[in-house]
């Protein structure tokens, strides 16, 4: 039985924890899904008693891409990624969102129990609306799918970057006033942010986001890469004076990247002057040709062989639609369905 509260999840009982995320296929996967999401998720994989979903999330990029081959171009890069950084989709459950129709199912109940104020005030909907031209009602009503998405799954354990822990707090409402009403029916779900990824910087500084087009591409072939990390904006200090590591996004991407040894290379290095950023960002595209060459050599031959992907996405999507179909059952039956 799921506890009354649900906070504490049927993983404690079950000895073991469904870890559950997804990925927008609204664009290439960059650094910040990288270092905010995916490694830290599989980390979480690896451990024998965990279970887990990871998920393409090509409904949700509806509300910002139409363009049919764009969004199968995008599915195709996110789903190559999560197997490059070592996903194993044997042991757990991969698939795309779209594919298991009943989370549409599921977020037009939870639609009917959510409260307008909770949407209108969300964070990523205002600042979406704010920047986008396409104000649609999928926007507004982006994080109820997501909820459904974490619902539908028995989903303890959320790996995200901090900007979806207001996701994650109505996902838990959603769950925790449904609970109340009609008795335990979902598990409360946790999310789990790492603080040293919590928001990993874009070219520019800002937060790094497909919307923002500051992102860093790691899968890019090496030309590309190597361009697109040279357009890190920095400050114009002359080529001798002493840098300010601390301000630099060169330096804060080489953070998140280096070894303590490596970090301290390049700090005495800015300290010291007549050293350029050009030299940093140099460094910077060495250090991530070494740590993800196996990532982007596996990436490139998995992106080379759609249909073997394609493939890989069908068996996960009959696992996933098998414990969806038992979960909405469960749902309808309580509310009359
Ligand atoms: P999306 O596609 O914007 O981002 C995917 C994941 O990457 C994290 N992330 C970052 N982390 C650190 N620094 C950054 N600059 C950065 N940019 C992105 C995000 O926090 C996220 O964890 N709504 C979700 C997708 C989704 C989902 C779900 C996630 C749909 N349903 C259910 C978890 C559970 C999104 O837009 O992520």
């Amino acid at each position: 039985m799921i506890s009354q509260l649900g906070i504490i999840g049927l993983y404690e009982k079950r000895k073991m924890a469904r870890i559950l995320t997804g990925i927008q296929s609204s664009g290439k996967p960059h650094l910040g899904n990288l270092l905010g999401a995916i490694l830290p998720a599989i980390a979480l994989s690896k451990k024998e008693r965990n279970d887990s979903y990871f998920f393409i999330a090509d409904l949700h990029s509806l509300t910002t891409i139409k363009d049919a081959e764009l969004r199968k171009e995008n599915v195709r890069s996110v789903a190559a990624a999560w197997i490059a950084c070592g996903f194993d989709i044997e042991k757990n459950t991969f698939y795309r969102q779209s594919k298991v129709p009943e989370v549409c199912e599921l977020a037009w109940i939870l639609n009917c129990f959510t409260p307008f104020p909770m949407l209108a005030n969300a964070h990523s909907f205002k600042d979406k609306s704010d920047k986008l031209s396409d104000v649609n009602a999928g926007l507004f009503v982006y994080p109820v799918l997501m909820a459904a998405d974490i619902l539908l799954y028995d989903a303890d354990i959320i790996p995200v970057g901090k900007d979806q822990k207001q996701h994650l707090e109505m996902t838990r409402d959603l769950g925790l006033t449904f609970n109340r009403k009609f008795g335990d029916t979902f598990v409360i779900p946790e999310p789990q942010i790492s603080n040293q990824m919590e928001i990993v910087p874009g070219i520019d500084g800002k937060k790094m986001s497909k919307s923002y087009g500051n992102i860093l591409d790691i899968f890019q072939p090496d030309k590309k890469l190597r361009k697109n990390i040279m357009s890190i904006k920095t400050d114009s200090l002359a080529l001798k004076a002493p840098k300010n590591p601390t301000t630099c996004n060169v330096f804060k991407l080489y953070e998140l990247l280096g070894s303590d040894e490596e970090i301290e290379v390049l700090r005495k290095s800015y300290l010291g002057g007549n050293y350029g950023y050009g030299n940093a960002k140099q460094e910077l595209f060495e250090l991530i040709l070494k740590k993800f060459d196996k990532e982007r050599s596996t990436y490139d031959k998995l992106i080379s062989d759609p249909e073997s992907l394609e493939n890989m996405l069908c068996e996960g999507e009959i696992k996933a639609s098998k414990i969806a179909q038992s979960v909405l059952a469960r749902v309808k039956d309580k509310i009359g369905f």
